[in-house]
């Protein structure tokens, strides 16, 4: 969830820090921090906002180590005291994760402590303060074993010229340079170096400019593998968008390109790795749950294959059945989730073959993973998904046609016409418009669709209520009569999804059972008939023809872009949702 920077070479630490910190905004942006260690003297700046409030202090920041940090809040709302890095003594900390037993350890070592912020993480800096006898490495060591929960820390102590790592069950990296280091908590702030390492849990690395040791729980010296960096730093320009997302909208047919692409180099081994599986359970969290539920449509459809679907927060915790021959199929843009990448481990225990379908190799959720399925989005900054859905849904649809028996080349070639499809939606998004200012005033959006647009609808709504705070929900069409259907007045909006000739006539139905009852309603279709029995009624927004089961594609561009169009309208800010964080590393 947070973002953690860590520095130590010859040069001034603040700006390198600073950049790092940049580039990883979109772990949290309520608040933000430095500290630098100048003559055995450490100097914090921490303030609430996003990392540019830290820009007037850099460059009264000394020193050529140090650490940094950007904040989403778990335990203290967002202020300046509750920003990091929080110190004590010799020591200033900055932490991603939960210390869940931080009460029990205040009350046990600080009864009498005043602490100096609401947070979970102070208690590090104030352990390492009390355990500290002049052995750095023991001090860390014996905090680590104190900690329950997740963290991945760096530290500074005024003692040493460096900095220190603890990790466990956060992603924690190092990387090299020449006569200097890095640490960060994830690779894109480290997109500078060329190799770089991934530290395990119970790690602790020391860092110098001279060099990194690293050492494992028992505290013996390790080596951990160096590898090539595969990030490459985010792109923060914005060309002529106005926002990070609109310019993620724009390249979901890249995506699409790019994953469709991608996908023949992995089939053989997604093949080979799916060989034997009767059953498959698809678990994410959020947008990446709500593409497994397409992928459900697209299995069950091209390989008759029972699928259900999972949120990986529940599937964690429900002693879940694998039985023989389970693929458990988990679905996340950054890899890093902490509820999907446990639930992916909890099925590797229990036995199930796990599918990793993400936009980020080297994720911890690539670590477990029996294969990867490779969503090549590119980096999504924007904490709300948009051509990162629409990677997972190519990955997801050619996945289901490897189930379903079907070659590689063939079922790639079928995605061919989504890129220009999706092109000219996203082009046409003038049409959204009148939809989109009949949202921003409405009381509540519901969402509607039977079938494959049962899944777009609660992707529609999600992100609707994402970035523009409208209250919504997402629904099966069918369903409206059974309870929704009471809350349907003139001052809602209900948004039908229908692309299926099929079931056409059915939802429509809806449509009509709703504008009877004084609710304002609109349209998202591509099936002439629906197109013309509700021209001049409702705002109809026409997508192109296409096959059903490619019609997710088209209508998740015109959703997305209709949250955007009605967060704006709204003057909200689209990339930088109140609350929330683009990467949820914590429970
Ligand atoms: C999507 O717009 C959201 N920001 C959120 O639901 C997200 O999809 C979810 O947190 C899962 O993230 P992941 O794909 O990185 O695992």
């Amino acid at each position: 969830m947070c973002g953690i920077v860590g520095y130590v070479g010859g040069r001034k630490a603040a700006g390198i820090i600073y950049g790092g910190l940049k580039q990883l905004e979109y772990r949290g942006y309520d608040s933000a921090g430095i500290a630098t260690l100048e003559d055995g003297k450490i100097s914090v700046v921490k303030r609430r906002g996003k990392v540019s409030v830290l820009q007037p202090y850099i460059g009264g920041l000394g020193g050529t180590a140090g650490i940094g940090h950007t904040r989403w809040a778990t335990h203290g709302g967002p202020s300046d005291e509750n920003a990091h890095p929080h110190s004590a003594g010799k020591f200033s900390i900055v932490h991603n994760g939960i210390i869940e037993n931080y009460s029990e350890l205040k009350e046990k070592y600080f009864p009498d402590t005043a602490f100096l912020s609401e947070t979970d993480s102070e208690i590090i800096a104030r352990l390492l303060d009390k355990f500290y006898d002049g052995d750095f490495l023991y001090a860390l060591k014996k905090v680590a074993d104190l900690l329950k929960g997740s963290y991945a820390a760096a530290v500074i102590c005024a003692d040493f010229q460096g900095l220190a790592l603890i990790k466990r069950n956060n992603p924690a990296i190092i990387g090299y340079g020449e006569g200097e280091n890095f640490a960060a908590s994830d690779a894109p702030a480290l997109s500078f170096c060329k190799q770089i390492t991934i530290l395990e849990d119970g790690d602790v690395a020391v860092l110098t400019a001279d060099g990194v040791s690293i050492f494992n729980e028992r505290l013996q010296g390790v080596i951990r593998e160096r590898i090539v960096n595969p990030a490459t730093p985010l792109s923060l320009e914005l060309g002529d968008c106005p926002h990070y997302m609109l310019k993620e909208i724009r390249e979901v047919p890249a995506s699409v390109e790019r994953t469709r692409t991608a996908y023949l180099s992995v089939e053989n081994k997604v093949g080979l790795t799916l060989a034997g599986a009767e059953r498959i359970i698809i678990t994410g969290c959020g947008t990446a749950y709500n593409s497994g539920i397409i992928a459900k449509r697209f299995i069950e459809t091209f390989a008759h294959m029972p699928v259900e679907t999972e949120i990986a927060g529940e599937f964690r915790y429900k002693n879940p059945i694998i039985t023989p021959n389970t693929v458990v199929v988990a679905i996340s843009q950054s890899g890093e989730t902490a509820d999907t990448v446990e639930a992916a481990k909890l099925a590797k225990r229990l036995g199930a073959v796990v599918v990793a379908v993400t936009n980020a190799p080297y994720s911890q959720l690539t670590r477990c993973a029996d294969a990867v399925v490779p969503v090549e989005a590119g980096s999504e900054i924007c904490v709300a998904a948009t051509k990162s859905y629409t990677g997972q849904l190519t990955a997801l649809y050619l996945m289901a046609k490897t189930l379903a028996g079907q070659g590689a080349a063939e079922a790639v070639k079928s995605l061919s016409a989504v890129a220009p499809l999706c092109e000219r939606v996203i082009a046409e998004g003038a049409d959204i418009d009148t939809l989109a200012d009949m949202c921003a005033r409405a009381s509540g959006v519901y969402f509607l669709g039977r079938d494959i647009d049962h899944g777009v609808a609660l992707e529609g709504s999600l992100k609707l209520k994402e970035i523009s705070y409208v209250p919504s929900e997402g629904y099966p069409a069918g369903e409206l009569k059974h309870g929704t259907l009471a809350l349907i007045d003139i001052r809602t909006v209900s948004v039908f999804l229908i692309t299926s000739p099929r079931l056409a006539e059915k939802s429509a139905n809806a449509v009509e059972q709703v504008l009877s009852r004084k609710g304002k309603a609109a349209v998202i279709t591509n099936v002439a008939a629906v197109r013309e029995r509700f021209a001049g009624r409702v705002p109809v927004i026409s997508i192109p023809e296409c096959d059903e089961y490619l019609s997710p594609f088209l209508t998740a561009a015109a959703v997305q872009l209709l949250a955007y169009k009605t967060a704006l309208l709204l003057d909200r800010d689209p990339d930088k949702p109140r609350n929330l964080a683009k990467s949820v590393t914590v429970e």
